[in-house]
């Protein structure tokens, strides 16, 4: 009876271990990797939109220069979503990436400091931490770079997969040893998963324990594409039809 009771009782443990397990993980995120205010809207339109990420090369993409005219963008697209929004830093110095930082921060809630990984931008990050200012180090191609991110308190760490695999180096196994390495510790920065190409690194992302993934907006519609559910819808409306009229 007392081995009984106390297998049940492991097992109830067992059990609540792995729920919280599963609540510290929460849900994946799926941010939009654009300064395209179009793009932005039809990915939050279909309510599976949790953020926006952005770096200097998406914002001239659109045409936005000017310290005022940037400024004012970062603004429009936390008015399109709910959910974070990362603003690059410009800056390569500690002090430029201060006052650069607090200024995006302070612009809307939403926003959270991206910062490139060199030296003065852990540094950075550490500074906003001390804040409860949000980060996001970007530019992460190793393993310590990413543990450097996770020291520093970053909100997320962006290692990039799809520039990996363009120079023939595996960009998940990348991400994968970056989900052991914050698990056999509990760091909280959440691994975002960027530089995106296509729905099955999104896929893979979601396998390997990514906390977010990045991408184009056509990495999120691709995800709905199925010929066959195509084919399906087209059978029962025919069905539909011809009992109907
Ligand atoms: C996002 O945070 C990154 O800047 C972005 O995903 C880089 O993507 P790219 O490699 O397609 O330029």
């Amino acid at each position: 009876m007392v081995f009984l009771i106390s297998c049940k009782t492991r097992k109830i443990d067992n059990i609540e271990q792995a729920n919280n397990n599963l609540l510290k993980k929460g849900i994946m995120k799926f941010f939009i990797d654009t300064a395209n205010l179009e793009q932005i809207k039809e990915a939050q339109a279909l309510g599976v939109l949790d953020g926006v990420t952005t770096n200097p090369s998406l914002m001239a993409k659109e045409g936005i220069s000017g310290k005022h005219k940037i400024l004012n963008h970062y603004s429009a697209i936390c008015n399109l979503v709910d959910g974070d929004v990362s603003a690059e830093v410009i800056a390569t110095d500690l002090e430029g990436m201060i006052r650069e930082g607090e200024e995006l921060a302070a612009l809307h809630p939403q926003i959270v400091v991206k910062l490139p990984m060199i030296a003065d931008g852990v540094k950075a990050c550490k500074y906003f931490t001390g804040k409860g200012i949000r980060t996001n180090v970007t530019l992460v191609f190793s393993l310590g770079q990413a543990l450097l991110a996770a020291k520093a308190g970053a909100t997320y760490v962006s290692p990039f997969l799809g520039r990996l695999d363009d120079i023939s180096t595996d960009g998940l196994h990348l991400i994968s040893e970056i989900r052991i390495i914050y698990d056999n510790y509990g760091f909280e920065t959440e691994i975002l998963a960027a530089s995106i190409r296509n729905t099955m690194h999104v896929i893979n992302c979601a396998k390997i324990g990514a906390n977010v993934m990045t991408g184009p907006l056509s990495s999120i519609t691709g995800l709905l594409k199925h010929p066959l559910t195509d084919s399906g819808l087209a059978q029962f409306l025919a069905d539909y039809s011809k009992g109907n009229g």
